[in-house]
Protein backbone atom coordinates (compact mmCIF):
# COMPACT_ATOMS: atom_id res chain seq x y z
CA UNK A 1 0.00 0.00 0.00
CA UNK A 2 2.00 3.65 -1.21
CA UNK A 3 2.40 5.45 1.90
CA UNK A 4 0.29 8.36 3.02
CA UNK A 5 0.29 12.05 3.93
CA UNK A 6 -0.15 14.60 6.56
CA UNK A 7 -2.40 16.98 5.44
CA UNK A 8 -3.08 20.12 7.16
CA UNK A 9 -5.68 22.45 6.77
CA UNK A 10 -6.60 26.22 7.06
CA UNK A 11 -9.08 28.64 5.90
CA UNK A 12 -6.02 30.77 4.59
CA UNK A 13 -2.69 31.21 4.66
CA UNK A 14 -2.51 31.67 8.24
CA UNK A 15 -2.15 28.00 9.10
CA UNK A 16 1.19 28.19 7.47
CA UNK A 17 2.64 29.11 10.96
CA UNK A 18 1.80 25.44 12.36
CA UNK A 19 2.65 24.02 8.86
CA UNK A 20 6.36 25.68 9.44
CA UNK A 21 6.69 24.48 12.90
CA UNK A 22 5.46 21.15 11.83
CA UNK A 23 8.06 20.58 8.54
CA UNK A 24 10.61 21.90 11.23
CA UNK A 25 10.19 20.14 14.09
CA UNK A 26 8.98 16.67 12.35
CA UNK A 27 10.72 17.12 9.02
CA UNK A 28 10.89 13.25 8.22
CA UNK A 29 6.97 13.02 7.30
CA UNK A 30 5.24 13.86 3.93
CA UNK A 31 2.73 17.06 4.38
CA UNK A 32 0.05 18.19 2.00
CA UNK A 33 -1.25 21.95 2.93
CA UNK A 34 -4.18 22.90 2.04
CA UNK A 35 -5.52 27.08 2.45
CA UNK A 36 -8.80 27.76 1.22
CA UNK A 37 -8.37 31.02 0.02
CA UNK A 38 -10.63 31.39 -2.45
CA UNK A 39 -13.31 31.62 0.74
CA UNK A 40 -11.43 32.99 3.29
CA UNK A 41 -12.36 34.30 6.00
CA UNK A 42 -14.17 31.08 7.38
CA UNK A 43 -14.66 33.40 10.69
CA UNK A 44 -17.43 35.30 10.09
CA UNK A 45 -19.59 32.50 8.33
CA UNK A 46 -22.21 30.22 9.80
CA UNK A 47 -21.59 26.92 11.00
CA UNK A 48 -23.57 25.21 8.44
CA UNK A 49 -21.56 26.62 5.88
CA UNK A 50 -17.91 26.09 7.74
CA UNK A 51 -19.35 22.72 8.24
CA UNK A 52 -19.94 22.08 4.20
CA UNK A 53 -16.26 24.25 3.50
CA UNK A 54 -14.37 21.01 5.85
CA UNK A 55 -16.04 18.07 4.74
CA UNK A 56 -14.92 19.48 1.01
CA UNK A 57 -11.52 19.86 2.62
CA UNK A 58 -10.87 16.83 4.24
CA UNK A 59 -12.70 14.49 1.30
CA UNK A 60 -10.05 16.49 -1.11
CA UNK A 61 -6.84 16.02 1.24
CA UNK A 62 -7.99 12.09 1.74
CA UNK A 63 -8.18 12.03 -1.76
CA UNK A 64 -4.94 13.58 -2.35
CA UNK A 65 -3.65 10.31 -0.18
CA UNK A 66 -3.53 11.80 3.48
CA UNK A 67 -3.76 9.37 6.39
CA UNK A 68 -4.32 12.06 8.66
CA UNK A 69 -5.23 15.34 8.82
CA UNK A 70 -4.93 18.30 11.42
CA UNK A 71 -7.10 20.78 11.05
CA UNK A 72 -5.21 24.25 12.22
CA UNK A 73 -8.30 26.20 11.51
CA UNK A 74 -9.87 26.90 14.57
CA UNK A 75 -12.89 28.08 13.28
CA UNK A 76 -13.35 25.08 11.51
CA UNK A 77 -12.37 23.11 14.17
CA UNK A 78 -14.16 24.84 16.91
CA UNK A 79 -17.53 24.79 14.46
CA UNK A 80 -17.37 21.50 12.57
CA UNK A 81 -15.09 18.92 13.47
CA UNK A 82 -17.23 16.74 15.95
CA UNK A 83 -19.56 16.48 12.95
CA UNK A 84 -16.98 15.55 10.86
CA UNK A 85 -15.37 12.88 13.37
CA UNK A 86 -18.69 11.92 14.02
CA UNK A 87 -20.51 11.24 10.79
CA UNK A 88 -18.67 11.65 7.53
CA UNK A 89 -15.75 9.60 8.74
CA UNK A 90 -16.69 6.25 9.94
CA UNK A 91 -18.84 6.58 6.92
CA UNK A 92 -15.77 7.40 4.31
CA UNK A 93 -13.05 7.00 5.69
CA UNK A 94 -12.94 5.10 8.97
CA UNK A 95 -9.37 4.22 9.23
CA UNK A 96 -8.14 7.73 8.58
CA UNK A 97 -8.35 10.79 10.65
CA UNK A 98 -8.99 14.41 11.83
CA UNK A 99 -7.59 15.83 14.44
CA UNK A 100 -8.35 19.23 15.73
CA UNK A 101 -5.99 22.25 17.28
CA UNK A 102 -8.95 23.06 20.16
CA UNK A 103 -8.36 20.21 22.54
CA UNK A 104 -4.68 20.56 22.68
CA UNK A 105 -4.40 23.70 23.14
CA UNK A 106 -6.87 23.90 26.05
CA UNK A 107 -4.16 21.20 27.45
CA UNK A 108 -1.23 22.74 26.65
CA UNK A 109 -2.62 25.89 29.11
CA UNK A 110 -4.20 24.09 31.77
CA UNK A 111 -1.06 22.09 32.19
CA UNK A 112 1.96 24.24 33.28
CA UNK A 113 3.05 23.89 36.06
CA UNK A 114 0.30 21.16 37.06
CA UNK A 115 1.13 19.34 34.30
CA UNK A 116 -0.39 15.44 34.61
CA UNK A 117 -2.50 17.17 36.97
CA UNK A 118 -5.42 18.24 34.68
CA UNK A 119 -7.73 18.36 37.14
CA UNK A 120 -5.95 20.55 39.63
CA UNK A 121 -4.82 23.03 37.28
CA UNK A 122 -2.62 26.04 39.01
CA UNK A 123 -5.19 28.65 36.77
CA UNK A 124 -8.71 29.38 37.51
CA UNK A 125 -9.31 32.29 34.80
CA UNK A 126 -8.42 31.61 31.29
CA UNK A 127 -8.50 33.92 28.02
CA UNK A 128 -9.29 32.95 24.57
CA UNK A 129 -8.78 35.47 21.51
CA UNK A 130 -10.36 34.16 18.70
CA UNK A 131 -12.33 34.78 15.99
CA UNK A 132 -16.39 35.24 16.00
CA UNK A 133 -17.41 32.07 14.81
CA UNK A 134 -15.16 30.52 17.23
CA UNK A 135 -16.17 32.82 20.21
CA UNK A 136 -19.79 32.22 19.25
CA UNK A 137 -19.34 28.42 19.70
CA UNK A 138 -18.03 28.60 22.74
CA UNK A 139 -15.95 25.50 21.96
CA UNK A 140 -13.23 26.52 24.08
CA UNK A 141 -14.95 26.65 26.84
CA UNK A 142 -16.63 23.80 26.74
CA UNK A 143 -13.32 21.76 26.22
CA UNK A 144 -11.70 23.56 29.12
CA UNK A 145 -14.30 23.00 31.50
CA UNK A 146 -14.43 19.08 30.78
CA UNK A 147 -10.85 18.90 31.78
CA UNK A 148 -11.22 21.47 35.17
CA UNK A 149 -14.76 22.58 35.68
CA UNK A 150 -14.08 25.15 37.87
CA UNK A 151 -12.22 27.16 35.03
CA UNK A 152 -13.66 30.26 34.03
CA UNK A 153 -13.25 30.75 30.27
CA UNK A 154 -13.58 34.63 28.83
CA UNK A 155 -13.08 35.43 25.15
CA UNK A 156 -12.79 37.99 23.19
CA UNK A 157 -13.88 37.69 19.23
CA UNK A 158 -11.61 39.62 17.41
CA UNK A 159 -12.82 40.18 14.34
CA UNK A 160 -10.37 42.87 12.49
CA UNK A 161 -7.24 41.23 13.05
CA UNK A 162 -6.94 38.23 10.32
CA UNK A 163 -7.66 40.81 7.44
CA UNK A 164 -5.14 43.20 9.34
CA UNK A 165 -2.40 40.40 9.28
CA UNK A 166 -3.58 39.11 5.70
CA UNK A 167 -3.19 42.85 3.91
CA UNK A 168 0.12 43.70 5.39
CA UNK A 169 -1.24 46.17 8.20
CA UNK A 170 0.94 44.48 11.75
CA UNK A 171 2.03 47.70 12.27
CA UNK A 172 -0.94 49.61 12.75
CA UNK A 173 -2.81 46.74 14.83
CA UNK A 174 -1.02 47.75 18.33
CA UNK A 175 -4.46 50.04 19.51
CA UNK A 176 -6.69 47.40 18.03
CA UNK A 177 -4.61 44.57 19.95
CA UNK A 178 -4.86 46.58 22.83
CA UNK A 179 -8.67 46.70 22.66
CA UNK A 180 -9.65 43.39 22.18
CA UNK A 181 -7.32 42.76 24.95
CA UNK A 182 -8.74 45.04 27.62
CA UNK A 183 -11.76 42.68 28.30
CA UNK A 184 -9.38 39.69 29.20
CA UNK A 185 -6.85 42.29 31.28
CA UNK A 186 -10.26 43.25 33.00
CA UNK A 187 -10.86 39.88 33.60
CA UNK A 188 -7.94 39.17 35.19
CA UNK A 189 -6.83 36.18 32.84
CA UNK A 190 -3.64 34.12 34.12
CA UNK A 191 -3.29 32.58 30.52
CA UNK A 192 -4.86 33.66 27.15
CA UNK A 193 -5.27 31.56 24.28
CA UNK A 194 -4.79 32.64 20.76
CA UNK A 195 -7.45 30.81 19.36
CA UNK A 196 -7.04 31.70 15.65
CA UNK A 197 -4.13 30.68 12.93
CA UNK A 198 -3.35 34.09 11.95
CA UNK A 199 -2.66 35.38 15.73
CA UNK A 200 1.07 33.84 15.77
CA UNK A 201 2.04 36.69 13.09
CA UNK A 202 0.92 39.52 16.15
CA UNK A 203 2.43 37.07 19.31
CA UNK A 204 5.22 39.18 20.04
CA UNK A 205 2.94 42.50 20.05
CA UNK A 206 0.56 40.28 22.09
CA UNK A 207 2.68 39.03 24.70
CA UNK A 208 3.76 42.41 25.30
CA UNK A 209 0.23 44.02 26.11
CA UNK A 210 -1.35 40.94 27.61
CA UNK A 211 -0.50 40.97 30.98
CA UNK A 212 -0.31 37.05 31.04
CA UNK A 213 1.28 34.20 29.64
CA UNK A 214 0.37 33.38 26.15
CA UNK A 215 -0.14 29.96 24.60
CA UNK A 216 0.56 30.10 20.50
CA UNK A 217 -0.52 26.98 18.63
CA UNK A 218 2.56 27.24 16.33
CA UNK A 219 4.65 26.56 19.37
CA UNK A 220 2.75 23.05 20.56
CA UNK A 221 0.57 21.77 17.63
CA UNK A 222 4.10 19.70 16.73
CA UNK A 223 4.49 18.10 20.08
CA UNK A 224 0.97 17.20 20.58
CA UNK A 225 1.42 15.39 16.70
CA UNK A 226 4.98 13.79 17.65
CA UNK A 227 2.78 12.29 21.00
CA UNK A 228 -0.26 11.25 19.04
CA UNK A 229 1.70 9.29 16.50
CA UNK A 230 3.87 7.82 19.06
CA UNK A 231 0.18 6.87 20.77
CA UNK A 232 -0.61 5.46 17.57
CA UNK A 233 2.05 3.64 15.80
CA UNK A 234 -0.69 1.72 13.77
CA UNK A 235 -1.31 5.13 12.02
CA UNK A 236 2.03 5.88 12.08
CA UNK A 237 3.54 3.42 9.90
CA UNK A 238 1.66 4.35 7.59
CA UNK A 239 3.02 7.69 7.35
CA UNK A 240 5.53 8.50 4.58
CA UNK A 241 8.60 9.91 5.36
CA UNK A 242 10.61 11.13 2.21
CA UNK A 243 10.14 15.09 3.40
CA UNK A 244 7.80 15.67 0.78
CA UNK A 245 6.02 19.04 1.05
CA UNK A 246 3.03 20.75 -1.08
CA UNK A 247 1.59 23.88 -0.56
CA UNK A 248 -1.83 24.19 -2.10
CA UNK A 249 -4.49 27.04 -2.38
CA UNK A 250 -7.98 27.54 -3.66
CA UNK A 251 -6.43 30.93 -4.76
CA UNK A 252 -3.57 32.41 -6.31
CA UNK A 253 -2.54 36.31 -6.59
CA UNK A 254 0.76 37.83 -5.65
CA UNK A 255 -0.70 38.79 -2.29
CA UNK A 256 -0.78 34.87 -1.05
CA UNK A 257 2.57 34.58 -3.02
CA UNK A 258 3.96 36.98 -1.03
CA UNK A 259 2.65 36.45 2.45
CA UNK A 260 3.35 32.37 2.07
CA UNK A 261 7.12 33.58 1.45
CA UNK A 262 7.21 35.62 4.53
CA UNK A 263 5.15 33.00 6.67
CA UNK A 264 6.86 29.81 4.97
CA UNK A 265 10.02 30.63 3.39
CA UNK A 266 11.68 31.93 0.52
CA UNK A 267 11.18 29.04 -1.55
CA UNK A 268 7.54 28.42 -1.00
CA UNK A 269 5.51 27.79 -4.08
CA UNK A 270 1.54 27.84 -4.01
CA UNK A 271 -0.22 25.61 -6.46
CA UNK A 272 -3.96 25.83 -7.37
CA UNK A 273 -6.64 23.36 -6.76
CA UNK A 274 -10.79 23.24 -6.99
CA UNK A 275 -11.85 21.13 -4.24
N1 LIG B 1 -8.16 30.19 10.07
C1 LIG B 1 -9.12 30.92 10.88
C2 LIG B 1 -9.01 30.48 12.33
O1 LIG B 1 -8.02 29.89 12.73
C3 LIG B 1 -8.91 32.41 10.78
C4 LIG B 1 -9.22 33.00 9.45
C5 LIG B 1 -10.68 32.89 9.09
O2 LIG B 1 -11.53 33.60 9.67
O3 LIG B 1 -10.98 32.10 8.23
O4 LIG B 1 -9.90 30.72 13.09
Amino acid sequence: MPKMKIGVFDSGLGGLFVMRALAQKLPRYDYVYLGDTARVPYGNRSPQVVHQFLEEAVDFLFKRGCGLVIVACNTASAEALRKIQQDYLPKHYPSRRVLGVIIPTVEEALAGKSRGAANAPSIRRLGVLATQGTVRSGTYAREAQKLAPHIKVFQSAAPLLVPLIENGGTKWAEPIVREYLAPLRRAKAQKIILGCTHYPALKDMIRKLSGAPVVSQDELIQRKLADYLARHPEIDSRLGKTGKRELLVTDITPGYERLARKWFGKNARLKKVAL
